[in-house]
C-alpha cells in the first residue's frame, strides 16, 4: 500500500493511467493504414524477439473491459492516443470512418464511466505514406499534423478534457533519427537536427490550428531525464550539462523561451538545421494551457573527447535498477517539476507518465515502492511551489514496449498474451486503495 493519502495532493488533483495506440490496440484491420512501427518492427533485428504491435493487447476489441478496470480502480482520467493511420490511413486526405467510430465508442465509454479523456494526437505511429515523403525530416509535416489535429477536434473535441499534440518529441527526433532505436531507425545527424526542429514546429502549428477552431486545454508531453556527471570533474559535469541540453533544454527552451540552447547547436546540430528555423520560433513557443511531464530515471554522463559531435557518453550507475536497466531515482522527478516551475513556466504541470518495468507476475512490491516514492516526489515538488495538477501511471496494461517488444512489462494490470486475460497486479490494488479508500484501514 502507499504511504500517501489522496487528500494530500489537493482537491482537484487528477489520477489516471496512460497508454498509447500502437502499444495496445492491435486491430490492424478495419481500414487502418500502415504506420512506421509496422514496417520497423517487421524488419529483423529491430525489436526484441521480432515482436510487433499487430495484436498487442487487442484493445481495439477489448476496450470495454479495459475501461472497466480504470473505473474499478477509481481512476479519474485516462490518457490514450489516437492512431493517426487509423483515422487517416495515408496521413492526409481520405478518412477511415471505422476509425472515427472506434474512438467515438472509446471516448463515450470513458464518459459513461465518469473517466476524463486525456488525448494525445501523436504517440509515434506515423502513417507510412508520410514517412515516404520524409516524415519528420520534411517541414510539410507541420501542415499534415495541423490538418489531422483539426479533423480530430471537429469530431471529438467537445468530449476531450485535454489534448496534447506530441508525446516525447525527444524520442520522435533524437531516439528515432540520431540513435536509430525507434522507427524510422535513422542514425543521421542531419535527419536528427531537422526532426528536432520540425517536431516542435509541427506542435506549435497544430496548437495554433486547434485554437483557431476554439479547442481548449491544449498542451504537449515532454520527457525528462535527470542528467548528472559520472564524477565531480568539471569535464564530466559539462558532459551532463550538454546531455541536459540535448534531452531536456532543447524542448523546454524551444517551447517556453522560443530559442534552442546554444550548446546543443554548437556541439552538434548547428550546421544541419533547416535554413531560417529562427523564423519559426514564435510558432514553436506558442503559449500552452498545460505541460505534460514524463519521467522515469536519471543518467550519468562523462566526457568523451574521441567524439567530435556531442562529446559525451553514458555510464552505468550504482542505484537499484528496474527491468529496463533504468536507475530508480525519485528525487529527479521532484527536481524537474520544481525546475520547470521556477525557470520556465507557471502553467499547470501534469505528470503524464511515470512507472517501472518489472519481472512478470502480479505480486510487484518493487513497483508499489517505485510509485510510492515518486508520488512522494510530486508532493515534495508541490510544497516547493510547483503547480502539479495530476499524475498518470505508465501503464494501465502490460503492452508492446517498442524496441523491447513484450519482454518488458510496465502494467498495473498483467496481460497474458496467449489468452488476452487481464489480471490486476498488487500495484493496481494499491492505487485502488489510494483512490477509493477500499481497505483504507490497512493504510493508516
Ligand atoms: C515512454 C513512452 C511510452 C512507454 C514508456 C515506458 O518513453 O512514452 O510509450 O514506452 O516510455
Amino acid at each position: 500500500m502507499f504511504t500517501h493519502k489522496r487528500a494530500d495532493f489537493g482537491d482537484d488533483f487528477i489520477f489516471g493511467t496512460a497508454t498509447a495506440s500502437y502499444q495496445i490496440e492491435g486491430g490492424q484491420t478495419d481500414g487502418r493504414g500502415p504506420s512506421i512501427w509496422d514496417s520497423f518492427s517487421a524488419t529483423p533485428g529491430n525489436t526484441h524477439n521480432g515482436d510487433t504491435g499487430r495484436v498487442a493487447c487487442d484493445h481495439y476489441n477489448r476496450w470495454p473491459e479495459d475501461l472497466d478496470l480504470l473505473a474499478d480502480g477509481g481512476f479519474d482520467a485516462y490518457r490514450f492516443s489516437f492512431s493517426w493511420p487509423r483515422l487517416i490511413p495515408e496521413g492526409t486526405g481520405a478518412r477511415n470512418e471505422k476509425g472515427f467510430d472506434f474512438y467515438d465508442r472509446l471516448i463515450d465509454g470513458m464518459l459513461e464511466r465518469n473517466i476524463k479523456p486525456y488525448a494525445t494526437l501523436y504517440h509515434w505511429d506515423l502513417p507510412s505514406a508520410l514517412q515516404d515523403k520524409g516524415g519528420w525530416m520534411n517541414r510539410d509535416i507541420a501542415g499534415w499534423l495541423a490538418d489531422y489535429a483539426v479533423e480530430v477536434n471537429k469530431r471529438f473535441g467537445d468530449r476531450l478534457a485535454a489534448t496534447a499534440t506530441i508525446n516525447e518529441p525527444w524520442c520522435v527526433a533524437f531516439l528515432s533519427h540520431m540513435l536509430g532505436v525507434h522507427a524510422p531507425g535513422y542514425r543521421d545527424l542531419r535527419a536528427a537536427a531537422r526532426a528536432s526542429h520540425h517536431v516542435l514546429f509541427a506542435h506549435g502549428t497544430a496548437i495554433n490550428a486547434l485554437r483557431a477552431e476554439g479547442a481548449k486545454n491544449l498542451g504537449i508531453v515532454l520527457n525528462f531525464e535527470s542528467a548528472q556527471g559520472a564524477t565531480g570533474k568539471s569535464e564530466d559535469l559539462a558532459a551532463a550539462h550538454l546531455w541536459d541540453g540535448i534531452f531536456n533544454r532543447w524542448y523546454l527552451d524551444g517551447v517556453f523561451k522560443g530559442q534552442y540552447p546554444a550548446d546543443v547547436l554548437e556541439k552538434g546540430f548547428g550546421p544541419y538545421m533547416p535554413e531560417g528555423f529562427e523564423d519559426d520560433m514564435a510558432t514553436v513557443s506558442t503559449p500552452l494551457d498545460w505541460l505534460g511531464v514524463n519521467y522515469y530515471t536519471r543518467g550519468l554522463y562523462e566526457a568523451d573527447a574521441t567524439r567530435t559531435i556531442f562529446p559525451l557518453k553514458k555510464v552505468d550507475g550504482p542505484l537499484e535498477k528496474t527491468e529496463m536497466g533504468w536507475e530508480i531515482f525519485p528525487e529527479g522527478l521532484e527536481e524537474i517539476l520544481t525546475r520547470i516551475s521556477a525557470d520556465y513556466t507557471g502553467i499547470p504541470l501534469i505528470v503524464t507518465e511515470n512507472g517501472m518495468a518489472e519481472i512478470e507476475g502480479t505480486d510487484d512490491p518493487r513497483r508499489i515502492a517505485y510509485y510510492d516514492a515518486h508520488l512522494g516526489a510530486v508532493l515534495a515538488a508541490q510544497k516547493r511551489g510547483a503547480d502539479v495538477r495530476g499524475y498518470f501511471g505508465w501503464s494501465l496494461l502490460d503492452n508492446f514496449e517498442w524496441a523491447e517488444g513484450y519482454a518488458k512489462r510496465f502494467g498495473l494490470v498483467h496481460v497474458d498474451y496467449e489468452t488476452q486475460k487481464r489480471t490486476p497486479k498488487k500495484s493496481y490494488e494499491a492505487f485502488k486503495t489510494l483512490l477509493t479508500g477500499a481497505n483504507q484501514s490497512q493504510v493508516a
